[in-house]
């Protein structure tokens, strides 16, 4: 899954979601040493680790991710380093306290060989004893087949307005959802410009992840369905997994 496409729109989308930020920064902080984060994107989380003097590794694939969150740290003047890769294959020589994969990163692992791929490479890039924590969605999604506008209207510096429409579909046998998404950017003078993104996520059910972490060397994982510690109940939006390195 190639983010290149979303890097310009998503902060937009998402740079005012902080509900996570508080947990990364508390389990980050307990750790009391290097944290890895796995898919850090523009540096949302990355930053906000940073700026409370957490030493963080941003691992992300996408190019103009990257390059959106090197402007960020230096925009900030943020000691950050983003290093450029994919869960499954990257290789570090550091070892870490703590390894997090915030807001559903780890949904763009398609099929069990890259999950375990994924999981075994990240405990191995753990000190003995050091702490994974991510984040999934629960598997629940809006009206399928749908052309849906989900409140995402941005206006630009230049009198632009940007209105993002989105169709999902569902693939069950896979556990895949698509997410295609249309935006459309109106210029002051009405004309417009419209691009197109299409964005899987391979949704888990949380005793599938259960055993994937124990088969990939894992602890049992704690799970919650908040980042507050709440227990995980049907009305529960996120699955929140903090487990450590088996040793
Ligand atoms: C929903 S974004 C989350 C970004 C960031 N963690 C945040 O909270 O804002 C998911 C990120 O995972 C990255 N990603 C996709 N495939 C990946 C892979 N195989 N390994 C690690 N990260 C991946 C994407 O490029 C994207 O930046």
């Amino acid at each position: 899954m190639n983010y290149d496409d979303f890097a310009d729109l998503y902060d937009h989308q998402y740079g005012v979601y902080r509900d996570d930020l508080h947990f990364y920064a508390g389990v980050a902080e307990r750790a009391g040493g290097p944290v890895l984060e796995v898919g850090a994107g523009t540096g949302r989380v990355t930053a906000f680790l940073a700026r409370r003097g957490v030493p963080v590794v941003g691992l992300e694939p996408s190019a103009r991710m990257i390059e959106r969150g090197r402007a960020r740290a230096q925009e900030e003047g943020l000691d950050l380093t983003f290093v450029q890769g994919g869960a499954q294959d990257f290789a570090l020589e550091e070892r870490f306290a703590l390894v997090i994969a915030p807001f559903n990163a780890l949904m763009h692992l398609y099929t069990p060989n890259e999950q375990l791929a994924a999981l075994e490479n990240l405990r191995a890039h753990l000190r003995p004893g050091g702490a994974l924590a991510f984040d999934l969605y629960v598997p629940r999604y809006g009206e399928m087949n749908t052309v849906r506008h989900e409140g995402e209207t941005f206006y630009g510096q230049g009198g632009s307005r940007t209105d993002v429409f989105l169709v999902q579909r569902h693939d069950r046998p896979r556990q895949h959802v698509t997410t295609e998404y249309h935006a459309d950017t109106t210029a002051p003078d009405g004309t417009l410009r419209r691009r197109h993104y299409t964005l899987t996520q391979r949704y888990y059910t949380r005793f599938e992840m259960e055993w994937l972490l124990r088969h990939a060397g894992f602890e049992a994982p704690r799970v919650t369905g908040s980042f507050q510690g709440g227990p995980l109940t049907d009305a529960s939006e996120v699955m929140v997994f903090q487990t450590r390195r088996r040793d």
